[in-house]
C-alpha cells in the first residue's frame, strides 16, 4: 500500500561554524502513489528535505506524517523506506544479487523468498541477464548500476521511495532513457516516490507534480503544465522554462487589458497578461513584464519608436529556430531569446531587428525579485 507524506511547518537548521536555515517552515502533502519531483538550485534544501523524510535528520521544528501516522521521531530503520542516494554507491565487494538482496537479508527474509523477490525486481528493472551472470557491480555500465540501485531500494516493497538525483552520473542520452524507465517502474509499483533533481527538463518530464524550492522555501507546487503557464513569480517562471524580462511602469489597466511603458525605448506595450497571484497592480507602479521565447516575434524591418535589438546568435533547435537578441537598455546590454517556427527571411547574425509583442500573452510580476 502506498501512503501519503505530509509536511507540517517542517524546519531544519544546521548549527555549526555558521547557522544554516536549510528548511524554513515547509508545509505540503504528497498524495499516495504520486511521483513527486523536488526541483531547485544547488543548496536550496532538496537533500535535506529528503533526509528529513527518511528520518536521517532530526527536525528543528514541525512534523512529518506518513498517512495519519506521525513519524517525526521514528528512527529510519523502523520506517519502510527505499532510498537511492545522490551518489548511488553499490557495495563493490558484493555481487549484484547480494547488493539487491541486502535489504531483505537484514530484515531476516528466508532464502527462497529472497531469491524470488530479487529475480522479480531485476526483471522489473530490465536486468534479468545481469542477475544470471551476477558480477560485481564494478563490472556494470553506469545505467546498469543505476538500475541495480533502484532494484536494491525497491526489493523489500517500501512504503515510500526516495531518489536523490539518481541520474546525475549518467550521460545525457542515458539520462533521458532512464528517467522514462523510472517513471515506468514507479507506475507499475505505485509506490509514493520523491525524485530530487536540479534539472528542470527532467523534473517536468518525470513528475506527476513538482515543487520548486529556493533557499529552504517551497516557491510553488503544481503539475509542470500549471507551473509553466501560471508561475507564481519571476524566479519560478525562469526556472521552469525560459522567461524574458522587461522592466516598466503601469500606465493604465482596465478589464485585464494593460498598457505598460517599458524602460526599453519608452515603448508603450498594450497587452492582456497573466498577473502574478497576490500582486495588486495600480497605475504608476513599477513592475516586471515577462514573455516566453515562443511568445515574442522578430522582424527584419527596423521601426523607430519600437523595441530594437541586434541578433547575436541564430540556433536551429529542430522544432524552432532560436534567436538570441541583444537589447540596448540605458547603456546596459540585455540578451533575450526569441523562438520562431522557421528562419526569418533576410535576418542574419549581427542584423538589427524589431521585437514584436503579441497582445494575448505575457506576464506581470512584482518589481525586483530574483530571476
Ligand atoms: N550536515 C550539514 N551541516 C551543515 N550544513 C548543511 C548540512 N547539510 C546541508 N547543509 C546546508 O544546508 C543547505 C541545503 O543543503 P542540501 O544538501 O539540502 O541542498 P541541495 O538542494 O540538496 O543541493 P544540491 O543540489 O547541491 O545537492 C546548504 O546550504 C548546505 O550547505
Ligand atoms: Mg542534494
Amino acid at each position: 500500500m502506498s501512503s501519503s507524506i505530509s509536511y507540517k511547518d517542517v524546519q531544519k537548521t544546521f548549527t555549526g561554524s555558521q547557522l544554516v536555515h536549510a528548511l524554513k517552515k515547509i508545509s505540503f502533502t504528497i498524495e499516495p502513489g504520486e511521483l513527486f519531483c523536488l526541483l531547485g538550485p544547488s543548496g536550496c534544501g532538496k537533500t535535506t528535505l529528503l533526509r528529513c523524510t527518511a528520518g536521517l535528520e532530526t527536525l528543528t521544528g514541525g512534523r512529518i506524517f506518513y498517512d495519519d501516522t506521525d513519524v517525526t521521531t521514528i528512527p529510519p530503520f523502523r520506517r519502510n523506506i527505499g532510498m537511492v542516494f545522490q551518489s548511488f554507491a553499490l557495495y563493490p565487494h558484493m555481487n549484484v544479487f547480494e547488493n539487491v538482496a541486502y535489504g531483505l537479508r537484514v530484515r531476516g527474509t528466508d532464502e527462497a523468498t529472497m531469491k524470488r523477490k530479487v529475480a522479480e525486481i531485476m526483471d522489473l528493472v530490465g536486468l534479468p541477464d545481469v542477475l544470471k551472470r551476477n558480477p560485481s557491480p564494478t563490472a556494470l555500465s553506469g545505467g546498469q548500476q543505476q538500475r541495480v540501485a533502484v532494484a536494491r531500494a525497491l526489493v523489500y516493497d517500501p512504503q515510500i521511495l526516495l531518489l536523490d538525483e539518481p541520474l546525475a552520473n549518467l550521460d545525457a542520452k542515458l539520462r533521458r532513457h532512464m528517467r522514462a524507465e523510472i517513471r515506468r517502474i514507479q507506475k507499475v509499483t505505485n509506490i509514493t516516490t520523491i525524485f530530487v533533481t536540479h534539472d528542470q527538463e527532467e523534473a517536468m518530464a518525470i513528475g506527476d507534480r513538482l515543487a520548486i524550492m529556493k533557499d529552504g522555501i517551497i516557491e510553488q507546487i503544481g503539475s509542470s503544465d500549471e507551473i509553466y503557464h501560471n508561475p507564481n513569480n519571476a524566479f519560478v517562471s525562469n526556472f521552469i522554462g525560459k522567461m524574458n524580462f522587461f522592466e516598466g511602469t503601469i500606465m493604465t489597466h482596465k478589464d485585464g487589458q494593460y498598457t505598460v511603458k517599458l524602460d526599453m525605448n519608452n515603448y508603450a506595450l498594450s497587452f492582456s497578461p497573466k498577473v502574478a497571484p497576490g500582486l495588486a497592480t495600480k497605475e504608476g507602479q513599477r513592475i516586471k513584464v515577462g514573455f516566453r521565447p515562443e511568445h515574442l516575434r522578430i522582424k527584419g524591418e527596423v521601426t523607430e519608436g519600437e523595441v530594437l535589438g541586434r541578433v547575436r546568435i541564430i540556433q536551429h533547435l529542430g522544432q524552432v529556430v532560436r534567436y538570441e537578441v541583444a537589447l540596448e537598455a540605458q547603456g546596459n546590454e540585455r540578451v533575450i531569446e526569441v523562438d520562431m517556427l522557421g528562419k526569418v527571411q533576410g535576418v542574419a547574425e549581427s542584423d538589427q531587428v524589431t521585437i514584436e509583442f503579441p497582445e494575448q500573452v505575457g506576464f506581470i510580476f512584482a518589481e525586483g525579485g530574483e530571476e
